[in-house]
């Protein structure tokens, strides 16, 4: 065989190879949005505790599992807001006959370990089978790093990264008793972008999260405990409110994203649960790293630029 045409055969067959490669992806990608079945996740246990559930995703999450029949544990830090989604849920679901409980506790405020012991006692003698840590906080708007007042750095770290470690703790050696459990961490698309400066604080404690979840996986997965880190782009909720207008993203609507937040729990380590947000990941992938590192610093400007103007619109009214 002359060298050309060894060349050309070789060619061939990478491209040959690349091309299936491509559609094992994207038959695979089909399969696993739309057509795999969710597990039966009362299989897990009784018992489903979410934490951040009075508003926004985890509020929704505790709806959605209390459709599927499992009964809720609420942690949240007010106790009206818990009570009023308590009733909300029993309401709608009093046909299922789903019990609800709550547990009290700011997990800006309390010791890490405290807020194991209060998780602790508060799920004593329940057969707990999910663990959704959803409670998450960022900043109002974008700033600078050195722009972050030393109180909302503080309350970050701690809701987004202590308090999901110790909550994981305090639930994790019941599930490892019945050798049976999943856990969820509600991560965030950005540990995922090549960068998101002007949210820097946040982006790092999502990374936390999703490697936390990622080696804790492989720990206890042998032990009949699904981990993993889920990592939305854009969901509706007051978290991302005034963003919605400043940034050209999919923004999924609560029970699009709790649907198929839901039909994952128990599969891949890491996932980007809704479709559209796994298609624009694919996008933002296949760019440079310089271009998207450019766009999103030059929307996160806009953001900061547009949240400082409101800022000061709302002092002006104050001090009137
Ligand atoms: N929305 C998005 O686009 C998006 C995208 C990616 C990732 N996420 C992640 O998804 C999770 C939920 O976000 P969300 O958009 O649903 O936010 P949200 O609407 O602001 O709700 C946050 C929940 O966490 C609770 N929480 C906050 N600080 C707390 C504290 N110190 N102690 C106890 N509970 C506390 C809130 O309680 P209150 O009801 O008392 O305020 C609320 O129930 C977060 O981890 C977030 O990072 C959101």
């Amino acid at each position: 065989m002359e060298l050309q045409e060894a060349f050309i055969v070789t060619a061939s067959c990478l491209g040959f190879i690349s091309v299936c490669k491509a559609l094992v992806n994207f038959l695979r990608w089909v399969w696993v949005m739309f057509l795999r079945s969710p597990k039966n996740l009362k299989e897990y246990g009784s018992w489903a505790i979410i934490t951040g559930s009075t508003d926004g995703i985890g509020k929704a999450l505790a709806f959605e599992l209390a459709s599927k029949g499992l009964n809720i544990v609420l942690v949240g830090r007010n106790p009206l807001k818990l009570e009023a989604t308590s009733n909300e849920i029993r309401e709608k679901y009093s046909h299922k006959q789903v019990e609800i409980k709550s547990i009290v506790v700011d997990l800006s405020k309390a010791s890490g370990k405290e807020i194991a012991r209060t998780i602790k006692e508060g799920i004593k003698g329940l057969d707990v089978g999910i663990l959704i840590n959803n409670a998450g906080m960022s900043y109002p708007f974008a700033r600078f790093f050195h722009e972050v007042d030393s109180e909302l750095m503080e309350n970050m770290l701690k809701v987004n990264m202590e308090a999901p470690t110790w909550v994981t703790r305090a639930v994790l050696p019941g599930m490892l008793k019945k050798k049976k459990g999943a856990i969820v961490n509600i991560g965030s698309a950005s540990s995922k972008h090549p960068s998101l400066p002007l949210y820097t604080l946040y982006a790092a404690t999502k990374l936390y999260i999703k490697i936390f979840a990622r080696c804790i996986n492989l720990e206890y997965k042998q032990h009949g405990i699904d981990i993993q880190c889920q990592v939305p782009h854009f969901v509706a909720t007051k978290m991302t409110e005034d963003l919605k207008k400043s940034v050209p993203l999919v923004v999924a609507t609560l029970e699009r994203f709790t649907k198929a937040s839901i039909r994952c729990i128990g599969y891949e380590h890491l996932c980007n649960p809704y479709w559209l947000h796994s298609v624009e990941w694919s996008i933002v992938h296949a760019a440079p790293d310089a271009l998207v590192n450019a766009i999103t610093f030059w929307i996160c400007r806009g953001i900061r630029k547009s949240g400082q103007m409101k800022e000061c619109v709302t002092v002006k009214r104050c001090s009137n």
